[in-house]
């Protein structure tokens, strides 16, 4: 049975509650989130119970990371359904922040991220990584985790905080888990929500059009340029999507070889009506690495 989870609001108390853990000699295990959580945030959630002695998750709608024209204003928020999923997981607390708190008056400094943030949705959203890296980097010295959970459905983002980690010198093991996905193969999102059933019913497209790209390298295919053509055909049979960017590249550097090795990523970006969707899965031995 799980316990009593803790729900805590400020700053101070997540600091005082993360030393007294440290100092009785527990694991901190750690899922950032910006809230209206599905199964796929509760996976991580899962994992962390299972490998560590606490359970810390956060929620918060980090309006650095949203461009003037995104949807931060309409992001769901769920926090009742949110406590109890997160209970129902395991966690042992939330901390439930918010832009007061989080940015000061004063607050100017920001975490840059370098090359890696520069294609996919680095192009598409402009100082969207910057405010990632910059409210990661805050939680991660509030909550001094020992081991931090993300998923690959945000693969560029994971990829941006395994660098921080490591150029930073944060004292702890990032994850990257898999992407939890519907029965007809949609990655789980938040962003669900906004779609309405015609959109919902198109949706399975986008995955659909990353599968066509995973089948040609499985079958040899290694050219980057022709396997985002298979999948950029194979998306452009479902006309209701407007492409932002389908696009094949090294799973490591996110560099862009005109030939791949033995793995790679296809990632994409798409919009139905003014949702927008990202999805990517990971090719050949790159597939294979992730757990
Ligand atoms: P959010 O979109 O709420 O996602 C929180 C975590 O859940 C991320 O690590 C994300 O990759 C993971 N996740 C989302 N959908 C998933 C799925 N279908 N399967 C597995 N994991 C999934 O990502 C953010 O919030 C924010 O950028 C954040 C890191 C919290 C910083 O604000």
């Amino acid at each position: 049975m799980p316990g009593v989870m803790r729900t805590l609001e400020r700053i101070a108390d997540l600091r005082a509650a993360s030393r007294e853990w440290r100092a009785s000699g527990r694991t901190i295990g750690f899922v950032p989130t910006m809230g209206a959580l599905h199964a796929g945030h509760r996976s991580l959630v899962e994992k962390a119970r299972a490998e560590c002695d606490v359970v810390v998750a956060s929620i918060f709608v980090n309006p650095l990371q949203f461009g003037a024209n995104e949807d931060l204003s309409r992001y769901p928020r769920d926090l009742a359904g949110d406590q109890a999923l997160l209970a129902a997981a395991g966690a042992d607390a939330l901390f439930v922040t918010t832009p007061a708190e989080m940015y000061p008056p004063g607050f100017q400094t920001c975490v840059v991220p370098g090359a890696l943030a520069e294609p996919l949705c680095g192009a598409s959203r402009p100082g969207h990584f910057r405010g990632v890296l910059t409210v990661v980097a805050k939680l991660f010295h509030l909550v001094a985790p020992h081991v931090a959970y993300f998923g690959q459905k945000d693969f560029q983002q994971a990829r941006l905080l395994q660098r921080m980690v490591a150029d930073l010198d944060f004292d702890l093991v990032l994850r990257m888990l898999p992407t939890l996905r519907e029965a007809d193969g949609l990655a789980m999102s938040s962003r669900n929500r906004y779609l309405s059933a015609t959109e919902r019913a198109q949706a399975p497209a986008l995955p659909r059009a990353l599968q066509a790209v995973a089948a040609a390298f499985d079958a040899g295919e290694r050219s980057r340029t022709a396997l985002a053509a298979i999948g950029t055909a194979a998306l452009a049979r479902e006309p209701a999507f407007r492409l932002d960017y389908l696009e094949v590249r090294d799973d490591e550097t996110l560099e862009a070889p005109e030939r791949l090795g033995a793995g790679g990523v296809v990632a994409a970006a798409a919009f139905l009506g003014t949702t927008r969707l990202i999805d990517n899965l990971l090719l050949g031995a790159a597939a294979r690495r992730l757990g």
